[in-house]
């Protein structure tokens, strides 16, 4: 069963793919934070970057993209498969963000199934309409529901009448946000349903340990992969854990960290904003670490780059790992 370093807008640019796949491996395949289709079909430089393959050195990538418009999808997954060569082109219907929900985008999309139903339909007839050009695998991203998690049976229905490669499901509803318990009844239902159609099935959700992946894995023993998030923030070492290889220690956090910092500061520049995203990247990070609440202290309160390291150092040695 492969496993898949999730998506995390702001959290896993691809300077953290780079060197999560450097240091740790053990991740199949990585996606790209969502980009959002425009009327213009065009990309800015931050989304240029996050699919151009000199950033992305060495790495399985699937670029993501997020949308209210079958046309402009349309385009988007041709332009970006013929330019850069992707095979895979992922959509976002889970995001839950409000301003993204707004404009029926990610979690947006399941809000209303008519509305879902006529973008796919749309969207598979414009990319098969033209048998000239090639059309790459689409993978899709979703939770189980926008208002409730009994919406699972209608999405399925509407994914099932389509030629969608694999469904990644978080199995939560867009009001429950990332907050409670995972729906795996729900879970169990989407995945015999589209397994059943030959469809690959990915589940996402709070996997943090070795045990919570073998407790998905038990269960569903023909998933095509798991995709972990916030689990591989807090233990970057977790993919590696689960095919056998060793558990991270502090000295291992400490350069990968370091690398971070150090990649950050020659591809930002500018100290308040590197310092920034390391703020970012340490706020899933911390879990592991106890037993150094000063150390955690002093390392928010650096304001240079050269004191963060300093205090990083301090923290990560100075603290218990797990
Ligand atoms: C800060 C943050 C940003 C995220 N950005 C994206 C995104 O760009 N695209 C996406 O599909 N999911 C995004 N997600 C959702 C994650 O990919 C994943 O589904 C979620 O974290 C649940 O998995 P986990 O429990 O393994 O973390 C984001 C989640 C977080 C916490």
């Amino acid at each position: 069963m492969d496993i898949f370093f999730a998506p995390m807008e702001g959290m896993t640019p691809p300077l953290l793919r780079t060197l999560h796949n450097e240091f740790f491996g053990g991740c199949d395949k990585y996606f790209t934070p969502f980009i959002s289709t425009n009327e213009n079909y065009s990309l800015n430089q931050k989304e240029k970057k996050e699919i151009d393959h000199e950033c992305n050195k060495d790495l399985n990538l699937v670029p993501q993209i997020i949308s209210n418009s079958a046309e402009q999808s349309a385009g988007y997954i041709f332009d970006i498969s013929e330019k850069y060569g992707y095979k895979e082109i992922n959509i976002n219907m889970g995001c839950p963000s409000g301003t993204v929900v707004s404009k029926n985008k990610g979690s947006g999309m399941l809000k209303d199934k008519r509305f879902l139903k006529e973008y796919m339909d749309e969207l598979f007839s414009l990319l098969y309409e033209q048998d000239k050009k090639a059309v790459p695998d689409i993978s899709i991203k979703t939770r189980i529901g926008f208002y409730s998690e009994d919406e699972h049976k209608e999405i399925t229905d509407i994914f099932l009448a389509h030629p969608v490669k694999q469904v990644i499901v978080h199995p939560r509803s867009r009001v429950r946000m990332y907050e409670g318990q995972t729906n795996l009844d729900a879970f169990s239902y989407m995945y015999d349903a589209l397994k059943g159609a030959g469809i690959g099935v990915v589940y996402n959700g709070d996997i943090n340990t070795p045990e919570d992946f073998e407790g998905i894995a038990e269960r569903y023993p023909d998933l095509d992969a798991v995709m972990i998030g916030r689990g591989l923030l807090r233990d970057p070492s977790l993919a590696r854990r689960i095919k056998g290889g060793k558990c991270i220690d502090n000295e291992e956090y400490l350069s990968y960290m370091e690398a971070l910092l150090d990649g950050y500061m020659e591809q930002i520049g500018v100290e308040k904003f590197v310092l920034a995203k390391m703020k970012d990247t340490w706020s899933f990070s911390y879990r592991p670490f106890s037993g150094n609440d000063k150390g955690r202290r002093d390392m928010n309160k650096a304001d240079s780059v050269e004191s963060y390291r300093v205090c990083m150092r301090q923290f990560i040695r100075n603290s218990k790992l797990f």
